[in-house]
C-alpha cells in the first residue's frame, strides 16, 4: 500500500535530487549509541534483530512490533507511509496504555534520538525515497455542540464504525470476534467509551489523525471522510461516549432503599474500578480481556445487592466457568481467541467470610488458610448464582447461602446483579455505616479464560450507608466524608503496618 500511495514523493525524490531532502539515519556513533540502549531495554519483546521473535512476543497481544515489517500504526503520515522520527519518538517517550509497550519517560532526548536511529535500521525502507514520509494536514477544529455531535453520530453509522466498534461503540461490532492483525494475530477494535486508552492520543486533533491515518497493519481503515465537517463531528461523537479521565473509586457506597429494582440502581452513581490481570500464581501470562468492572450497591432492611457492569466484546454463553477451575499450566495461554465455546464469560464478588478483625484482611487472591472468603460467583451461560468458600486459589469449594443472581448482555455491556440476605448467621454482614470489604474478578470466555487465569481487583470496600440521615448539603456531602474517612482509614492502616515493625 506504501509503495502506491508514495509514487508523488519517489517522482518528486527522482525529478529534484538537489532539493531532496535526505532521510535522518544518524551518524554510526548515534546508531551504535542506540543499538547498546536497545538490545538492554527493548530487544526482550522486540526482538534481537527488530523481528519480535523474542519471549515477549509470545503473550502480549497487541504483539511487540515487529521492525523489519516497515509497518507502523502511530503516525502523522498518510496512510502506507512510514512514520516521522516524531511519531517514533511520541511512540517510545509515551509508550501504549493497556498493551505491553512501556513509557520511557526517563531516557534523555539523545537516547531516544538514538533508539529511533537504531530502529530506522531494521527496515531498508527508512534510509530510501520513502524514509521522508508525507505527513498529514490537520485543520482547526470548529468548535463542538450538540448538533455536531448528532451529525458525528450519523457518520459513525454511514461509515460502518459499527461493524467493528459495535452501535455504542464498545468494541462489540459484529465483525470484531473475526478481526486479524498483519501479524496474524487476533486483534480486538477499541473500546470507544475509554478514551484514555487510545494510543495515538485521545485529543480531538489525535482522534481526527487516527481515522484519517489509520492504523497500519491493524484492521482500523484510513477514511477519507467529505466534507471536512463531517470528519469533526465523527470525532465530537468518538469523545462524546467516553470521560477525559477514568476516575477511578476505592469504594462503593451501598444505598439504602425501600426496593431493590433497576430504577433504584440507576439513582446510584456506578464506582469503577481497574481490572488487572492475575499475575502472582500460576494461569499468570496472559493478557486479560476486561479492562474495567463497574459496581452499585442497594440495601433494603433484609437484603443487599451488588450490580456489576462490565464491556466485553461477545457474549460467551457456552461452555462453563468456574473460580475452582484447574488453570493448565502445560496449555501456554497464546491470545488466539477461543472459538470452541469451552469457557463462558464468568464474575466474582469476594468478601471475607467474617468481618475482619482490624486491618487483617484474607489475602486477596481468594483467601487464604487462615481466613476464607465468600465468592459469589455467576457463570454467565447459566441462570443461578453459585456461593463459593475459598481459602487459596487452590482450595475454593461450593457451599454458603442461596445467591440471586440477573444477568444479561446488550450492546457490548455485561450487567449481573447478586442479591442476598443481609445478615446470614456466619457470613459477611452488612450493617449500617459498615466498611466491608470487596474484591472483583471477572472471566472473559473468548479469551480463554477460566479458573485462576482471570482478570481481578485487590481490595477496596463496601460502605453501608445510613438510611434516612436528614442532610442540609445534599447527598454529595456523604461521598465527600466517605472520601475523608477512606483517607484516615488508608493513613491508620499504613502507619500500623510500616511503622516499628
Ligand atoms: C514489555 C514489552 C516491550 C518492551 C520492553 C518494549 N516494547 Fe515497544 N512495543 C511493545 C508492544 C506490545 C507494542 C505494540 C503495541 C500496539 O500495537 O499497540 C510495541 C510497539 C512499539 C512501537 C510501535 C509504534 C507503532 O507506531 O507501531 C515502537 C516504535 C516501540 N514499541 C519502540 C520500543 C522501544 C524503542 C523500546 C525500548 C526502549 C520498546 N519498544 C520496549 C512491547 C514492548
Ligand atoms: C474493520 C474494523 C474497523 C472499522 C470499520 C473501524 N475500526 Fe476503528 N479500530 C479497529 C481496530 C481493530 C482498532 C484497534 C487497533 C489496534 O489495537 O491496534 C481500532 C481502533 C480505533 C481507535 C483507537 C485508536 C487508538 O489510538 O488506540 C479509534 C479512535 C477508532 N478505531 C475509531 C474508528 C472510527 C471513528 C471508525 C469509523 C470511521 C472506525 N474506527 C472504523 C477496527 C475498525
Amino acid at each position: 500500500m506504501r509503495r502506491a500511495l508514495s509514487m508523488a514523493a519517489v517522482l518528486a525524490f527522482a525529478a529534484s535530487p538537489a532539493l531532496a531532502q535526505e532521510p535522518a539515519l544518524g551518524t554510526q556513533a548515534q546508531r551504535d549509541a542506540g543499538k547498546v540502549l536497545y538490545e538492554a531495554k527493548c530487544a526482550h519483546c522486540h526482538g534481537l534483530n527488530g523481528d519480535a521473535d523474542a519471549v515477549g512476543a509470545a503473550y502480549l497481544r497487541p504483539a511487540p512490533r515487529d521492525f523489519t515489517s516497515s509497518t507502523f500504526k502511530f503516525r502523522t503520515t498518510m496512510s502506507g507511509e512510514l512514520p516521522s522520527d516524531d511519531d517514533i519518538r511520541r511512540s517510545i517517550r509515551e509508550g501504549m496504555p493497556t498493551t505491553g509497550m512501556p513509557p520511557w519517560p526517563t531516557l534523555s532526548r539523545a537516547d531516544v534520538d538514538n533508539l529511533v536511529y537504531y530502529i530506522k535500521t531494521f527496515a531498508d525502507d527508512f534510509s530510501g525515497p520513502f524514509g521522508i514520509p508525507e505527513m498529514i494536514e490537520i485543520p482547526k477544529a470548529p468548535s463542538v455542540s450538540a448538533e455536531t455531535i448528532a451529525r458525528g453520530r450519523e457518520v459513525f453509522v454511514e461509515n460502518q464504525c459499527v461493524d467493528c466498534h459495535g452501535n455504542g461503540g464498545r468494541g462489540s461490532g459484529k465483525s470484531a470476534p473475526t478481526l486479524t492483525d498483519q501479524w496474524d494475530y487476533h486483534i480486538r477494535p477499541a473500546d470507544l467509551t475509554k478514551r484514555w486508552t487510545f494510543r495515538n492520543g485521545s485529543t480531538r486533533e489525535d482522534i481526527y489523525r487516527t481515522f484519517n491515518t489509520g492504523l497500519d497493519g491493524s484492521p482500523m481503515p484510513a477514511y477519507e471522510i467529505e466534507p471536512i465537517e463531517d470528519r469533526w463531528a465523527l470525532v465530537d461523537y468518538v469523545v462524546s461516549l467516553s470521560a477525559d479521565e477514568p476516575n477511578y473509586a476505592t469504594a462503593v457506597v451501598a444505598t439504602p432503599v425501600t426496593e431493590i429494582n433497576d430504577a433504584a440502581f440507576e439513582a446510584t452513581p456506578p464506582s469503577l474500578f481497574a481490572i488487572v490481570g492475575q499475575v502472582v500464581e500460576p494461569g499468570r501470562a496472559f493478557y486479560p480481556g476486561i479492562s474495567a468492572i463497574e459496581a452499585r450497591a442497594l440495601v433494603t432492611a433484609d437484603q443487599v445487592a451488588v450490580q456489576l457492569r462490565w464491556n466485553d466484546m461477545i457474549a460467551d454463553t457456552r461452555g462453563m466457568n468456574g473460580p475452582d477451575l484447574p488453570v493448565d499450566e502445560t496449555e501456554r495461554w497464546i491470545g488466539a481467541p477461543d472459538t470452541s465455546g469451552t469457557f463462558s464469560d464468568a464474575v466474582a464478588i469476594q468478601f471475607p467470610t467474617e468481618t475482619p478483625e482490624g486491618v487483617e484482611m484474607p489475602y486477596f487472591m481468594f483467601g487464604d488458610r487462615k481466613s476464607s472468603v465468600d465468592l459469589w460467583f455467576a457463570d454467565l451461560a447459566g441462570p443461578t448464582g453459585q456461593h463459593y468458600i475459598g481459602n487459596g486459589s487452590g482450595n475454593v469449594r461450593a457451599g454458603g447461602p442461596a445467591l440471586g443472581l440477573r444477568a444479561a448482555y446488550d450492546d457490548g455491556m455485561w450487567t449481573a446483579t447478586f442479591t442476598r440476605d443481609r445478615n446470614v448467621e456466619g457470613h459477611i454482614g452488612f450493617d449500617e455505616g459498615a466498611f466491608v470489604p470487596v474484591a472483583f474478578s471477572v472471566w472473559d470466555g473468548f479469551n480463554a479464560e477460566s479458573g485462576n487465569r482471570r482478570g481481578l481487583t485487590s481490595w477496596y470496600y463496601v460502605y453501608v450507608d445510613v438510611a434516612e440521615k436528614p442532610s442540609p448539603v445534599g447527598p454529595m456531602a456523604g461521598y465527600g466524608f466517605l472520601t475523608l474517612l477512606l483517607g484516615v482509614g488508608i493513613t491508620a492502616f499504613m502507619r500500623r503496618k510500616y511503622s516499628g515493625a
